[in-house]
């Protein structure tokens, strides 16, 4: 597995506090700080060699955009997709919820383009848009999908929030097919010494976009807005009886609300699984009788 770059994703951090800073304090949906968001990694993108998609829809909040991005090669047959939502709440710079699953995920897509692997199959990396006003993003992708390009995605794997202040490690899979990837994710931090746990999080990210279509999901969240146990503050340090994070859709989710360890190791977790599932044996689909 890849040991990707925490100081790299440190700077993804720092550029994403700025847009927000210089757009009013966010990232939010119909605001420019979103926009500017996705341009900025729209572009390192394209420069890394990724096949970028902008796809526009309209909410309630005003225009929000979705960014795509395909690496070339791989069995088209079989995707294998990491997300991460990008929009803020109106209320804050949104670096916590989900600076933090966006920067990871961008920093694995680049550290993939410079690693000169070539993948078994397809590697497809999403940034969605209005995730924060009920997975608009990710729905509106899925509609859009013809049935084909459905079927042919594999795994979809979430990362929402992956650096909480008074971290816990929670893996989720909303999905009975699962692909193995929610073994893998556990396996992962059990080989690192990290504790973890299970969590149902009732379809509260992008993943459930994908559940719903039988599409096997895994992922992974650090806590938000509940309180951290002494039984958990006993196996992952921190502080009992306080919220995983604090600032959670707050005005104080900046730059300075983040646990670097966490994310780092969950960094190097997502590097982990890009990997294993770039070259995973699917099996062969058979054509449709
Ligand atoms: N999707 C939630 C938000 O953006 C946070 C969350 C992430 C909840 C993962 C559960 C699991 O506010
Ligand atoms: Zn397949
Ligand atoms: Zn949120
Ligand atoms: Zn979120």
């Amino acid at each position: 597995s890849p040991d990707l770059s925490i100081t790299n994703v440190t700077a993804h951090l720092q550029q994403l506090q700025s847009i927000a800073t210089a757009n009013g304090g966010n990232r939010a949906t119909g605001r420019p700080g979103y926009k500017a968001s996705l341009d900025w990694v729209k572009a390192k993108l394209d420069a890394a060699g990724y096949t970028t998609q902008v796809q526009q829809f309209s909410t309630s909040s005003g225009t929000s955009y979705n960014l795509v991005a395909d690496w070339p090669g791989g069995d088209a047959e079989h995707v294998v997709m990491t997300g991460a939502h990008l929009d803020s709440v109106s209320a804050g710079p949104g670096i916590n919820d989900n600076g933090t699953g966006s920067a990871a995920i961008l920093e694995a897509a680049l550290a993939w383009a410079a690693s000169g692997n070539t993948a078994k199959n397809h590697l497809r990396f999403a940034w969605w848009g209005a995730e924060e006003q009920g997975l608009l993003g990710s729905n509106h992708y899925m509609r859009n999908l013809s049935t084909a390009d459905k079927d042919r995605i594999d795994l979809y794997m979430n990362y929402d929030m992956v650096g909480s202040p008074n971290p816990g490690y929670f893996v989720y899979d909303d999905n009975p097919v699962g692909n193995g990837a929610r073994d893998a994710m556990t396996a992962y931090y059990t080989s690192k010494g990290i504790p973890w746990e299970y969590i149902d999080v009732q379809g509260r990210s992008d993943h459930a976009s994908f559940r719903s279509y039988g599409i096997a999901t895994t992922g992974m969240y650090s806590g938000g807005e509940t309180t951290k146990t002494s039984a958990q503050a006993s196996k992952w340090g921190g502080t009992a009886g306080q919220a995983f994070d604090p600032c959670y859709h707050r005005s104080c989710d900046t730059i300075s609300n983040i646990n670097t360890t966490a994310l780092d190791r969950n960094l190097d977790m997502i590097g982990h699984m890009v990997w294993l599932y770039a070259d995973k044996d699917f099996g062969t689909t058979l054509p449709p009788t």
